[in-house]
């Protein structure tokens, strides 16, 4: 079982204690969530983000928000106020859906227990969801090892490691698996412009001493043109029922790549990420998080200052869609917790979901 090496959300009383991603990966800092507004600007803010980690902090939201008012009023001002952070990651909606469901028709007397006794099961369930996601994605990771001499050089995007889960994380759940079972694996990790999550993947890869090496996101063509990649694995923020997969801006750039150098692109993706109500990719609503972000880049000084540079003047127009969807038939296969499968047969692994 894959232990994380700081919590990325842990109770604490009647608040939730994060592991502030906004810092990383220069400074590892925690940070207490007491109130319903703490909870929604981390979310906003991506002091929290990953879609599955998002999901579980906005539950453990409705818990804070429940603590001193547990009318149906409260009820949906914490449900209405939480869905309102972030649209693209349906892992948000799911969790709200599933605090609602069992919460409303409790009795107000009875909510507050269960709505922390349900955040917890959220987040307990997503740690065992990436295990399962680990062990299914490994085979995929394993058959290339046995006809390979060197190490199975893997192609990823953006961060969906355990930074971005209650567990193991998704996308690197099989990596991390590979490395425990002792086989050799090297990651490309593309640094994810405007945000740069990709730091995170790096941060997190060299401290669980997995060989890595950050690229520029314009480096993948030339990287799965020359061969050097023998399998692409990224996370998704919503996979619809045909299976399109929203994920991360620039991962479907990285597919169409893929295609067109036969190189296998494989989605890791748990149950609370499909959404069966969107029939296809273009259903998904997608975050434009602004101009500001792509206008200017954070880092940090020779001193240790965070700092945010300019790039580009404020006068210089700027778009900054946060995701974009991978058509189904782009992706060889959707890794789950419940097994690899093709993207078109996804109602099979899910019947209970799927009706
Ligand atoms: O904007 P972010 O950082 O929340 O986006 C994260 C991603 O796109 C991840 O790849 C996705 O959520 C999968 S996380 C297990």
């Amino acid at each position: 079982m894959f232990t994380q090496p700081i919590p990325t959300l842990v109770r604490d009383g009647n608040a939730v204690v994060i592991l502030d991603q906004t810092l990383l990966p220069y400074h590892s800092e925690q940070r207490t969530l007491a109130t319903l507004a703490d909870v929604a600007t981390a979310i906003r803010s991506m002091q929290v983000r990953g879609a599955p980690l998002i999901g579980a902090t906005a539950a453990f939201g409705v818990a804070i928000a429940l603590l001193a008012d547990r009318s149906d009023a409260q009820l949906d001002h914490a449900l209405q106020t939480l869905a309102a952070t972030r649209p693209t990651a349906v892992n948000l909606h799911w969790a709200l859906a599933r605090m609602d469901a069992k919460l409303r028709p409790l009795p107000e007397s009875a909510r507050g227990d269960a709505a922390w006794a349900e955040a917890e099961a959220i987040r307990t369930a997503d740690a065992d969801t990436c295990s399962a996601i680990g062990e299914h994605g490994v085979a995929l990771i394993e058959e290339v090892a046995t006809r390979r001499n060197g190490p199975v050089r893997v192609m990823t995007h953006c961060n969906a490691g355990w930074l971005a889960t209650c567990g193991a994380g998704t996308a690197l759940a099989p990596v991390y698996r590979a490395h425990a079972k002792g086989i050799a694996v090297h990651v490309w990790v593309s640094e994810t412009r405007p945000r740069n999550q990709g730091l995170l993947t790096a941060w997190e890869l060299r401290e669980a001493g997995v060989p890595h090496s950050l690229i520029a996101d314009n480096a993948a063509g030339i990287l799965l043109a020359r061969g050097e990649v023998d399998l692409v694995i990224t996370g998704a923020d919503r996979v619809a029922a045909n299976g399109d997969s929203a994920n991360k801006v620039g991962t479907y750039l990285k597919a169409l790549a893929a295609r067109e150098h036969g190189v296998p692109f494989h989605v890791a993706a748990p149950y609370s990420t499909v959404d069966f109500a969107c029939a296809e990719g273009g259903a998904i609503p997608i975050e434009d998080r602004g101009p500001a972000e792509v206008r200017s880049v954070a880092g940090i000084t020779d001193k240790g200052a965070l700092v945010s540079v300019r790039l580009a003047p404020d006068a210089t127009g700027a778009a900054n869609p946060a995701f974009d969807v991978t058509p189904a038939q782009l992706i060889t296969s959707i890794i789950t917790e419940r097994g690899v499968t093709a993207p078109g047969r996804l109602r099979e692994l899910y019947p209970e979901k799927a009706e």
